[in-house]
């Protein structure tokens, strides 16, 4: 019989770190007895420490997918997805959406406290200085065909960008090394974006400039017309930076636990960075915006009727989803999902368009919410059901969605590396399995195959 008993460990609150009152409790199988450290974190979650229990028992667990195993403790990003709660280093996503800016919420992502206006001047300043790639990196966009996917060039440029800073791949680097080679991420990922855009459009590279900040220069480098120029519209600048914020951050997510997984074998930031890009392209994780997007084209263009696609969604025998719906961890409303729905709509107002595609992701989302299946199954909207409606009215197309979300996450991944690999207890990470394949058997020559 297996049981397990959770008892106070008598340890005084100051010989405790921050965030981890230590309990232990008894694992019992059969004969056997194991304690077990039991770790609280500052918000009460707590978590079952099984790291001795293949040593003490020769027991691994099994957590396909990870829908209920911690990977780490991490002081950057809470998420009560019951109380659809979103905090980063503390803040609320809606105070930081309100009071903040991205650059802003970049820092304080990064580097654990919001920003003096000197330190906020000098990041800026440093992402400014840092926007031009190589020439010889700039050629590289030609050998892409014109309608290679913009996350394909994303990741190889990004990881591309090692070869150019070598002295950047140094191990342990420094404080201000790793500071250097933040900013010049954060600099470069946003124009390797914008060229990627303007290479797949055909049209020749802009260059960021001096007097626009970091969203005004990305729109600037994305859209602006020899002749036609291009002036940056308040409403767009704000919406896109309302967007990026929203996107920054949300705890162990599939990319950002890639970035974290790649990190721990002590490769380089822009490595690590590169394979969080690739696996924000799924349309079960980032790729969602832009499957969302398609969807409800695919509805429109199936004359608006939604209640068939709600069908399709709950149908076991069809692999359709509804994309945009559902979440891993909240099984409430996302937080950020309500956030872009407002924007989405004053965006669209504010710039006098209408568009019939958010009138068909409101009766969707109106139907799913009151449909059995989605409620029993806690599915709601999430941060991709909305955003691409928004890119859409700023005239992002819909391949470019989800280079738009790796803009907006690229701080998030940036902090869970630093936090990583500042850790002086890092370890590689290397999940055990349990083996279900054949037993030994001998080899048969082809002969007597
Ligand atoms: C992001 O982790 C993060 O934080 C991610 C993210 C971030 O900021 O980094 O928030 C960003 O990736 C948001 C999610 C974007 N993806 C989508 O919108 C794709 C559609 N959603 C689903 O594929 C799904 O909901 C996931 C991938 C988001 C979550 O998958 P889980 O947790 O593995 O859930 P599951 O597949 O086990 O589903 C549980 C049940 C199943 O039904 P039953 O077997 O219980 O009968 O819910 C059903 C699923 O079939 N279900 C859906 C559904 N999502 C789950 N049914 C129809 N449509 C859906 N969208």
């Amino acid at each position: 019989m297996t049981s397990l008993r959770n008892r106070d460990m008598h340890r005084t609150k100051a010989d405790r770190p921050k965030g981890k009152q230590v309990k232990s409790a008894t694992l019992t199988i059969g004969d056997s007895s194991y304690d077990l450290l039991i770790h609280e974190g500052t918000e009460h979650e707590t978590a079952l420490d099984i790291s001795r229990l293949r040593a003490d028992g020769g027991l691994v667990t099994l957590d396909p997918g990870f829908a209920n195993t911690g990977a780490c403790m991490s002081a950057i990003t809470y998420i009560d997805g019951e109380r659809g709660i979103l905090r980063h280093r503390g803040y609320s996503i809606e105070d930081l959406c309100v009071k903040s800016n991205f650059v802003e919420v970049a820092y304080l992502l990064i580097y654990g406290e919001l920003p003096t206006s000197d330190e906020l001047c000098e990041f800026r300043q440093g992402i400014g200085d840092s926007a031009l790639l190589h020439d010889n990196m700039q050629s590289f966009f030609k050998g892409y065909p014109m309608q290679a996917h913009p996350m394909a060039v994303l990741s190889a440029m990004v990881c591309s960008l090692s070869a150019y800073h070598p002295e950047l791949l140094e191990q342990d680097l420094s404080e201000s090394d790793q500071r250097e080679m933040i900013v010049n991420l954060l600099a470069k990922v946003r124009v390797i974006a914008a060229f990627a855009y303007r290479h797949a459009v055909g049209a020749a590279f802009t260059y960021p400039r001096k007097d626009l900040d970091y969203i005004g220069n990305f729109l600037h480098m994305m859209f602006w017309h020899p002749t036609d120029g291009y002036e940056v519209d308040p409403a767009v600048h704000r919406a896109l930076d309302l967007l990026f914020i929203l996107h920054a951050d949300h705890e162990q997510n599939c990319s950002t636990s890639t970035v974290r997984m790649v990190g721990s074998s002590k490769a380089n930031l822009f490595a690590a960075i590169s394979s969080g890009i690739c696996a924000l392209w799924g349309p079960l994780h980032g790729g969602a915006n832009q499957a969302v997007i398609e969807m409800l084209g695919a509805i429109e263009r199936d004359g608006g009727d939604f209640k068939k696609y709600l069908a399709k969604a709950k149908d076991k025998n069809d692999p359709f989803r509804l994309m945009g719906f559902g979440h891993r961890v909240y099984k409430n409303y996302d937080p950020r999902a309500r956030i872009i729905k407002r924007a989405c709509d004053d965006l669209l107002e504010t710039l006098d368009i209408d568009d019939a595609t958010l009138d068909i992701a409101k009766g969707l989302e109106e139907a799913a919410l009151a449909d059995s299946y989605f409620v029993e199954r806690k599915l709601f909207p999430n941060v991709d059901f909305y955003s691409g409606l928004i890119y859409r009215a700023l005239g992002i197309p819909s391949d470019m969605f989800t280079v738009m979300f790796a803009l907006g996450r690229l701080p998030g991944w940036i902090a869970h590396w630093r936090e990583l690999v500042n850790d002086p207890k890092m370890r590689i990470s290397r999940p055990r399995q349990i083996y279900i394949g054949e037993q030994h058997r001998e080899f048969i020559s082809i002969e007597d195959r």
